[in-house]
């Protein structure tokens, strides 16, 4: 369901799939906004590890008053970079990752935040998937193609030589809350006038699961 719709403006969309329902956030909104849409769906989570795309760390001006807003709110967060796009779509990569996580003492109650572009939330939402078994994870999609489609749907994954996202898991993330900012690969962080079609296509990908 699209709520609050407009040729204009979307600001949610909601992804209905029962208990794993969830909410995909693209109003820009400010980094405790960010927090708070992310806090809610959490609670008290045990710890906090947010896996960036190094890049999107570097250059866009969002993630450090994200990370800061984040400490100041949920416990033990730290952050991981992850090499810059398809780079991070990898096992040796996810391994990378998940040895950071155990070695920093993440439990089944600590939770995932991927920042970045599709590249990065495939990862994330992957290594959210198979770390422990699988834990819970939200998403701040940097550009569009990240939010109106990898965000969605649950497809987690990375890439072996044989071909491209032929590892994968389906994994629901618990919100996901874009991040526009002036680096982002979207002029004016605005909407394109087909993005009510574009964010459409994105909810019927869901169906399949909601029958789940
Ligand atoms: N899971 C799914 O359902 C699904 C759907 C579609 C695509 N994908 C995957 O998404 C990936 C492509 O995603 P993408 O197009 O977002 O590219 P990407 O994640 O590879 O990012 C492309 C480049 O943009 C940079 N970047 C990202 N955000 C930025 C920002 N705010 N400012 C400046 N630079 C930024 C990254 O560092 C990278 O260099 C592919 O791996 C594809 O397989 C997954």
């Amino acid at each position: 369901m699209v709520s609050d719709v407009s040729r204009r403006s979307v600001t949610t969309l909601h992804v209905p799939l029962a208990e794993r329902s969830y909410d995909v956030h693209m109003a820009r909104l400010g980094a405790d906004e960010v927090v708070e849409k992310i806090a809610s769906v959490f609670g008290k989570p045990s710890g906090v590890a947010v896996l960036v795309d190094e890049h999107v760390a570097q250059v866009s001006p969002r993630f450090a008053p994200l990370l800061a807003a984040l400490e100041a709110r949920l416990p033990r967060v730290r952050h991981f970079p992850l090499p810059r796009g398809e780079s991070a779509k990898n096992l040796l990569s996810v391994e990378r990752t998940c040895e950071w996580l155990a070695q920093n003492g993440y439990d089944r109650g600590a939770v995932v935040i991927g920042v970045g572009g599709g590249a990065a939330t495939d990862h994330a939402g992957f290594v959210a998937a198979i770390y422990l078994r699988g834990i819970a994870f939200a998403l701040c999609p940097t550009t569009l193609l990240a939010v109106v489609d990898a965000s969605v749907g649950g497809k987690t994954g990375v890439d072996i030589s044989a071909g491209k996202n032929l590892v994968g898991a389906f994994h629901q993330p618990r919100v996901v809350v874009a991040i526009w900012d002036s680096s982002t690969r979207f002029p004016n962080a605005r909407l394109p006038p087909a993005w009510p079609k574009w964010s459409g296509r994105a909810h019927r990908r869901c169906r399949p699961f909601r029958r789940a």
